[in-house]
Order: structure tokens, then sequence, then C-alpha cells
């Protein structure tokens, strides 16, 4: 997988929901070598160096054009949710260990997101959706606000559930409330997911009772994004381990979530 960095033209850039922005840009070349579970590291700030860090977004799809799904939640990302169509953006990647795929015998691929880290999910689907397997949505958010139509996982076959907090869409509660979907079978079942430590937290407890096994896609504070700086090490059952390079796909089994 060669690394790429490259000036791409932004094609789409749209709020799907309150809470969360689409951005397409036109990196053909890029889409072509980005596997899921991989990250895209990109410069927010043309003009200055505010942020001087470039920021790391899972690549939500890689089809023609390469595709992020983002919350605005400091400045880089308002940068990001500021730039129009034809804008250029600075992007670096595809970056990161990719999401192993699921054993032969599955017939049950479970995806759990909290918020934001329904990201690398629609990507996984798309390569998913060519094996005879169920697949199957879980998604927890706070409210209304962060639920968006999730078309593109409907049209790849996969079934969607969704709990809202405050219950103003779907079940009342947390992710973990959706978890009786899931079938409790080691040899027929995977889990992938994605979200907030806590809930990964949760995910992992589940799967270690009913001895399933999965990937997650770990995030953390970065600076480089090559491996280089060590400064998005999280800790797991072999040692520290980057993110940005040993990740963001690991063993659920094997990160220790603090
Ligand atoms: C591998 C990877 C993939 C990611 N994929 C996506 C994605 O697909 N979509 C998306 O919206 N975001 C994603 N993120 C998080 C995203 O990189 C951050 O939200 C972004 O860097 C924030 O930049 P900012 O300048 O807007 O905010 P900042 O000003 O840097 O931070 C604003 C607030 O967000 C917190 N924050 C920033 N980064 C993180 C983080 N990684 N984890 C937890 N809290 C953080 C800060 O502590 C601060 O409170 C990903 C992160 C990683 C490591
Ligand atoms: S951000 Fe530098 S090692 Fe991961």
């Amino acid at each position: 997988m060669k690394k790429i960095q490259n000036k791409y033209k932004v094609l789409v850039n749209e709020s799907l929901c309150p809470q969360y922005w689409h951005m397409v840009f036109d990196a053909q070349e890029l889409a072509a070598e980005v596997r899921p579970g991989q990250f895209v590291h990109i410069r927010c700030d043309e003009e200055g160096l505010q942020p001087f860090f470039r920021r790391p977004f899972s690549v939500y799809r890689a089809q023609k054009y390469v595709e992020i799904f983002y919350a605005q939640v400091g400045r880089g990302t308002k940068l990001l949710s500021l730039k129009k169509k034809g804008d250029m953006v600075d992007v670096l990647g595809p970056l990161g260990t990719p999401f192993e795929m699921p054993p032969q015998s599955t017939k049950q691929v479970i995806l759990i997101a909290g918020g934001i880290g329904v990201a690398p999910m629609l990507i996984l689907s798309d390569v998913l959706k060519k094996k005879k397997c169920e697949l199957v949505l879980l998604y927890g958010a706070r409210s209304r606000d962060c639920v968006y139509p999730m078309k593109e996982f409907k049209d790849n076959g996969v079934k969607v559930h969704v709990a809202t907090e405050d219950g103003s869409v779907g079940v009342r509660g947390r992710v973990s409330v959706l978890f009786d979907k899931i079938e409790k079978d080691p040899a027929r079942t995977f889990i992938y997911t994605c979200g907030p430590n806590p809930m990964l937290k949760a995910v992992q407890t589940f799967a270690v009772k009913h001895n399933i096994l999965g990937q997650v896609a770990c995030e953390e504070m970065m600076a480089c994004g090559l491996g280089a700086c060590l400064g998005c090490a999280i800790e797991t059952k072999n040692g520290y381990k980057t993110v940005c390079h040993d990740g963001p796909a690991f063993n659920l089994d094997e990160v220790i979530f603090h």
C-alpha cells in the first residue's frame, strides 16, 4: 500500500444531520489504495498553521472518490466544515493497519458504532456485502442530532438498529440495549466496533463473555500519524502499540480500555 500526499478538489461537503458532515474529494489514485479501517491525515488549515498538525479521519468510503464523515469538535474540523465545492484539501494516506476480514465460517457480522465511530463502517460494509453473511449495524448516539438516514448502509443490505440515549430515535438507551440482536455463536458471529472507549469496553466485555471474536478501530490524539512520535500509543495485552501504525484496527480482546 503506497502512501500518497496530494491536494485534492472537494466535490461535496455537506451536513447530513446537525452533528455530522460528509466530505467527498476527488482522490481517485488514493481511493484505489484504501482498505477498510485505514485513515487519511488532513491539513485543515491551508493558510496558516492553526492547527499545526494534520487531523486523522477514517475513510468512510473509497469507491471512485474518497469520502470522510466527521463531527465538528474543534478548530480543525470547523475549518474543514467551511470548505466549499472546488476548494483544495491536502491529504496524506492511506495510513494505518486495516481491519482483518472475518473467518470463512462467519454467518453474521455485527458492526457496533457509537456516534462518529460509524465512519469506518460503511467502507467495511462495501467489502463485506460480497461475502455471504448477514450484516447488522448497531448504532448508538446521544440524540436525533446524531442520526442520519444511513441509506448507503441499507443499500448494502445492512440491517440497521438505532439506540439513542434520550430515546428521540430508535430504542432508548446506550447501544448495549441492542446487543440482543447479536447471535451468540462464536463459530458464526464476528464483531467490528468503533466509538467512545466506555462503549468499546462494553462491547469487549460482551464479546469475551460469549467467546466472540472481533476487531476494534481505536482513536487517539495524533501528531505524526506515521508511527514515529509514539504520541498515539495505547495499552494492549501485548504492550504499548501505536494507533496510527499498529492500528487503528486491533483484535477486540487485545486492547486495554481505560
Ligand atoms: C484513526 C482516527 C480516525 C478518526 N476518524 C474520525 C472520523 O472518521 N470522523 C471524525 O469526526 N473524527 C475522527 N477522528 C477524530 C478526529 O481526528 C478529531 O475529532 C479531530 O482531530 C479533532 O480536531 P479539531 O482540531 O477539530 O479539534 P481539537 O481542537 O483538536 O479537539 C477538540 C476536542 O476534541 C477532542 N479530541 C480531538 N481528537 C480526539 C480524538 N482522536 N479522540 C478523542 N477526542 C479527541 C479534544 O480533546 C478536544 O476536547 C479520528 C481519530 C483517529 C485517531
Ligand atoms: S501519531 Fe506519531 S506515532 Fe502515532
